[in-house]
Protein backbone atom coordinates (compact mmCIF):
# COMPACT_ATOMS: atom_id res chain seq x y z
CA UNK A 1 0.00 0.00 0.00
CA UNK A 2 1.82 3.33 -1.14
CA UNK A 3 1.91 5.98 1.36
CA UNK A 4 -1.21 7.76 1.55
CA UNK A 5 -3.34 5.28 -0.55
CA UNK A 6 -5.89 6.67 2.27
CA UNK A 7 -7.52 9.96 2.52
CA UNK A 8 -6.40 11.29 5.77
CA UNK A 9 -8.57 12.34 8.36
CA UNK A 10 -7.54 15.34 10.89
CA UNK A 11 -10.03 15.31 13.54
CA UNK A 12 -10.40 17.66 16.74
CA UNK A 13 -11.13 16.38 19.94
CA UNK A 14 -12.27 19.02 22.27
CA UNK A 15 -13.22 17.33 25.15
CA UNK A 16 -15.18 19.03 27.96
CA UNK A 17 -14.14 22.50 26.33
CA UNK A 18 -15.86 25.53 24.78
CA UNK A 19 -19.51 26.81 25.29
CA UNK A 20 -21.59 27.29 21.91
CA UNK A 21 -20.28 30.71 21.60
CA UNK A 22 -16.32 29.83 21.58
CA UNK A 23 -17.63 26.99 19.87
CA UNK A 24 -18.79 29.53 17.08
CA UNK A 25 -15.78 32.21 17.34
CA UNK A 26 -13.86 29.23 16.62
CA UNK A 27 -15.22 27.69 13.41
CA UNK A 28 -15.10 31.69 11.93
CA UNK A 29 -11.75 31.74 12.10
CA UNK A 30 -10.90 27.91 11.06
CA UNK A 31 -13.55 27.58 8.36
CA UNK A 32 -11.60 30.14 6.59
CA UNK A 33 -8.41 28.67 6.93
CA UNK A 34 -9.24 25.28 5.75
CA UNK A 35 -11.35 26.39 3.26
CA UNK A 36 -9.44 25.00 0.09
CA UNK A 37 -8.43 21.91 2.26
CA UNK A 38 -8.30 18.25 -0.24
CA UNK A 39 -6.04 16.61 1.15
CA UNK A 40 -7.63 16.14 4.33
CA UNK A 41 -11.18 15.18 6.21
CA UNK A 42 -11.70 17.18 9.12
CA UNK A 43 -13.75 16.21 11.78
CA UNK A 44 -14.43 18.31 14.89
CA UNK A 45 -15.33 16.37 17.82
CA UNK A 46 -17.68 18.07 20.12
CA UNK A 47 -19.56 17.65 23.60
CA UNK A 48 -23.42 17.14 22.77
CA UNK A 49 -24.30 20.50 24.34
CA UNK A 50 -22.61 21.62 21.33
CA UNK A 51 -23.32 19.66 18.32
CA UNK A 52 -26.20 21.53 16.90
CA UNK A 53 -24.44 24.77 17.07
CA UNK A 54 -21.21 23.08 15.05
CA UNK A 55 -23.66 20.95 12.95
CA UNK A 56 -24.73 23.94 11.51
CA UNK A 57 -21.62 26.19 11.17
CA UNK A 58 -20.30 22.97 9.50
CA UNK A 59 -22.53 23.30 6.73
CA UNK A 60 -21.67 23.53 3.17
CA UNK A 61 -18.25 23.65 4.49
CA UNK A 62 -15.66 20.87 4.40
CA UNK A 63 -16.09 19.92 7.83
CA UNK A 64 -17.49 16.27 9.79
CA UNK A 65 -19.38 16.47 12.71
CA UNK A 66 -18.38 13.97 15.66
CA UNK A 67 -20.03 13.29 18.77
CA UNK A 68 -17.29 11.86 21.52
CA UNK A 69 -18.75 8.96 22.46
CA UNK A 70 -22.58 7.71 22.71
CA UNK A 71 -25.24 5.04 24.00
CA UNK A 72 -24.99 1.93 21.37
CA UNK A 73 -29.30 1.86 21.92
CA UNK A 74 -31.86 3.39 20.22
CA UNK A 75 -33.64 4.92 23.35
CA UNK A 76 -34.08 3.97 26.68
CA UNK A 77 -34.29 4.67 30.18
CA UNK A 78 -30.43 5.77 30.75
CA UNK A 79 -30.01 9.36 32.00
CA UNK A 80 -27.74 11.28 30.83
CA UNK A 81 -27.04 9.36 27.55
CA UNK A 82 -27.10 9.77 24.04
CA UNK A 83 -28.34 7.43 21.08
CA UNK A 84 -26.96 7.04 17.58
CA UNK A 85 -30.69 7.75 16.98
CA UNK A 86 -30.23 11.52 18.59
CA UNK A 87 -26.89 12.10 17.03
CA UNK A 88 -28.55 11.21 13.36
CA UNK A 89 -30.97 13.49 13.57
CA UNK A 90 -28.95 16.09 14.70
CA UNK A 91 -26.75 15.53 11.32
CA UNK A 92 -23.32 14.15 13.24
CA UNK A 93 -21.79 12.01 11.13
CA UNK A 94 -18.77 10.63 13.02
CA UNK A 95 -18.04 8.99 16.80
CA UNK A 96 -15.20 8.70 18.86
CA UNK A 97 -15.82 5.39 20.64
CA UNK A 98 -13.78 4.24 23.66
CA UNK A 99 -11.53 7.06 23.90
CA UNK A 100 -9.16 6.31 27.20
CA UNK A 101 -10.62 9.09 29.18
CA UNK A 102 -13.79 7.40 28.99
CA UNK A 103 -12.54 3.95 29.82
CA UNK A 104 -10.36 5.71 32.41
CA UNK A 105 -12.85 7.51 34.21
CA UNK A 106 -16.72 6.37 33.24
CA UNK A 107 -16.02 2.72 32.84
CA UNK A 108 -16.26 1.78 29.01
CA UNK A 109 -14.64 -1.95 28.71
CA UNK A 110 -13.78 -3.50 25.58
CA UNK A 111 -17.18 -4.95 25.75
CA UNK A 112 -19.19 -1.51 25.56
CA UNK A 113 -16.40 -0.22 22.85
CA UNK A 114 -17.43 -3.49 20.41
CA UNK A 115 -21.40 -2.87 21.21
CA UNK A 116 -21.00 1.05 20.02
CA UNK A 117 -18.75 0.33 17.41
CA UNK A 118 -21.65 -2.30 15.92
CA UNK A 119 -24.58 0.37 16.68
CA UNK A 120 -22.57 2.93 14.92
CA UNK A 121 -21.62 0.96 11.71
CA UNK A 122 -25.88 -0.38 11.62
CA UNK A 123 -26.38 3.26 11.76
CA UNK A 124 -24.60 4.70 9.39
CA UNK A 125 -22.36 7.07 11.70
CA UNK A 126 -18.59 6.65 10.79
CA UNK A 127 -16.68 5.17 14.02
CA UNK A 128 -13.67 6.69 15.65
CA UNK A 129 -12.08 3.64 17.79
CA UNK A 130 -9.65 4.73 20.48
CA UNK A 131 -7.28 2.10 21.29
CA UNK A 132 -3.49 2.85 23.25
CA UNK A 133 -1.31 1.15 26.14
CA UNK A 134 -1.03 2.88 29.39
CA UNK A 135 3.00 3.87 30.35
CA UNK A 136 3.30 0.54 32.81
CA UNK A 137 2.10 -1.47 30.04
CA UNK A 138 4.30 -0.23 27.79
CA UNK A 139 7.50 -0.22 30.11
CA UNK A 140 6.34 -4.27 31.20
CA UNK A 141 6.76 -5.13 27.73
CA UNK A 142 2.75 -5.65 26.87
CA UNK A 143 1.95 -2.94 24.17
CA UNK A 144 1.21 -5.02 21.68
CA UNK A 145 -0.73 -7.24 23.45
CA UNK A 146 -3.19 -4.85 24.28
CA UNK A 147 -3.36 -3.16 21.27
CA UNK A 148 -3.94 -6.53 19.76
CA UNK A 149 -6.89 -7.72 22.54
CA UNK A 150 -8.01 -4.11 22.05
CA UNK A 151 -8.69 -4.26 18.48
CA UNK A 152 -9.57 -7.82 18.22
CA UNK A 153 -12.46 -7.16 21.02
CA UNK A 154 -13.43 -3.95 19.23
CA UNK A 155 -13.90 -5.92 16.12
CA UNK A 156 -15.65 -9.25 17.35
CA UNK A 157 -18.48 -10.13 15.53
CA UNK A 158 -18.42 -6.98 12.76
CA UNK A 159 -19.38 -8.18 9.66
CA UNK A 160 -16.02 -7.27 7.30
CA UNK A 161 -18.79 -6.15 4.62
CA UNK A 162 -19.61 -3.68 6.67
CA UNK A 163 -16.67 -2.49 8.46
CA UNK A 164 -15.69 0.23 5.45
CA UNK A 165 -16.10 3.29 7.38
CA UNK A 166 -13.99 1.96 10.18
CA UNK A 167 -11.27 4.68 11.32
CA UNK A 168 -9.01 3.62 14.40
CA UNK A 169 -7.30 5.73 16.28
CA UNK A 170 -4.17 4.42 18.78
CA UNK A 171 -3.58 6.38 21.46
CA UNK A 172 -1.12 5.76 23.97
CA UNK A 173 -2.55 6.73 26.68
CA UNK A 174 1.47 7.78 28.46
CA UNK A 175 1.23 10.45 25.14
CA UNK A 176 -2.11 12.44 25.48
CA UNK A 177 -2.27 15.56 27.22
CA UNK A 178 1.55 14.82 28.41
CA UNK A 179 3.32 17.09 25.73
CA UNK A 180 5.47 13.20 25.23
CA UNK A 181 4.46 12.63 21.82
CA UNK A 182 5.12 8.74 20.17
CA UNK A 183 8.27 8.51 18.11
CA UNK A 184 7.51 8.01 14.94
CA UNK A 185 9.01 4.58 15.03
CA UNK A 186 6.81 3.49 18.00
CA UNK A 187 3.99 4.91 15.92
CA UNK A 188 4.37 3.10 12.93
CA UNK A 189 5.01 0.18 15.12
CA UNK A 190 1.85 0.26 16.77
CA UNK A 191 0.01 0.86 13.60
CA UNK A 192 1.64 -1.76 12.22
CA UNK A 193 0.63 -4.02 14.97
CA UNK A 194 -3.05 -2.58 14.74
CA UNK A 195 -3.50 -3.28 11.21
CA UNK A 196 -2.63 -6.82 11.42
CA UNK A 197 -4.68 -7.45 13.76
CA UNK A 198 -7.33 -5.99 11.60
CA UNK A 199 -6.52 -8.37 9.13
CA UNK A 200 -6.77 -11.02 11.03
CA UNK A 201 -10.13 -10.01 12.72
CA UNK A 202 -11.73 -9.08 9.71
CA UNK A 203 -9.97 -9.27 6.15
CA UNK A 204 -6.80 -7.55 4.83
CA UNK A 205 -8.58 -6.25 2.52
CA UNK A 206 -10.32 -4.16 5.28
CA UNK A 207 -7.29 -3.85 6.98
CA UNK A 208 -5.41 -2.19 3.86
CA UNK A 209 -8.10 0.80 3.32
CA UNK A 210 -8.76 0.94 7.32
CA UNK A 211 -7.30 4.30 8.64
CA UNK A 212 -5.33 4.35 11.17
CA UNK A 213 -4.86 7.75 13.45
CA UNK A 214 -2.30 8.60 15.81
CA UNK A 215 -3.24 10.60 18.77
CA UNK A 216 -1.33 12.11 21.71
CA UNK A 217 0.49 15.68 21.93
CA UNK A 218 0.32 16.28 18.55
CA UNK A 219 0.92 19.99 17.51
CA UNK A 220 1.48 21.96 14.42
CA UNK A 221 5.49 20.88 14.15
CA UNK A 222 5.15 17.41 14.80
CA UNK A 223 1.79 16.36 12.80
CA UNK A 224 4.15 16.44 9.63
CA UNK A 225 6.32 14.14 10.23
CA UNK A 226 3.92 12.10 11.70
CA UNK A 227 1.29 11.83 8.86
CA UNK A 228 3.65 11.52 6.37
CA UNK A 229 4.41 8.20 7.60
CA UNK A 230 3.15 5.14 5.76
CA UNK A 231 0.63 3.66 8.38
CA UNK A 232 -0.73 6.41 9.91
CA UNK A 233 -3.26 8.66 8.34
CA UNK A 234 -4.00 11.09 10.27
CA UNK A 235 -4.58 12.58 13.94
CA UNK A 236 -6.76 12.88 16.53
CA UNK A 237 -5.57 15.90 18.34
CA UNK A 238 -6.31 17.41 21.80
CA UNK A 239 -5.15 20.15 23.42
CA UNK A 240 -3.37 21.68 20.04
CA UNK A 241 -7.37 21.82 18.42
CA UNK A 242 -8.48 24.32 20.95
CA UNK A 243 -7.56 27.10 19.01
CA UNK A 244 -8.67 27.56 15.53
CA UNK A 245 -4.97 28.90 14.21
CA UNK A 246 -3.27 25.77 15.73
CA UNK A 247 -5.83 23.04 14.54
CA UNK A 248 -5.72 24.86 11.23
CA UNK A 249 -1.90 24.99 11.38
CA UNK A 250 -1.97 21.14 11.66
CA UNK A 251 -4.37 20.09 9.30
CA UNK A 252 -1.85 22.03 6.47
CA UNK A 253 1.18 20.60 8.08
CA UNK A 254 -0.26 17.11 7.41
CA UNK A 255 -0.28 17.37 4.18
CA UNK A 256 3.97 16.60 4.36
P1 LIG B 1 -3.82 15.59 23.34
O1 LIG B 1 -5.15 14.66 23.42
O2 LIG B 1 -3.63 15.97 21.88
O3 LIG B 1 -4.15 16.77 24.20
O4 LIG B 1 -2.70 14.77 23.84
C1 LIG B 1 -5.42 13.70 22.43
C2 LIG B 1 -6.72 12.99 22.76
O5 LIG B 1 -7.00 12.74 23.94
O6 LIG B 1 -7.49 12.63 21.85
Amino acid sequence: MPTHARKLLIAANWKMYKTPDEAVAFTHTFIPLVGNCRHAEIVLCASPSLLPTVVEKARNNPIHVAAQDMHWLDQGAYTGETSPLMLKALGVSHVLIGHSERRQYFNETNTTVNLKLKSALAHGLVPIVCVGEHLAQREAGETGDVLRLQTAMALDGIDPAAAGPLVIAYEPVWAIGTGRTATPEIAEDAHKIIRAEIANALSPEVAASTRILYGGSVKPDNAGTLCCLEDIDGALVGGASLDANSFAQIVANSAG
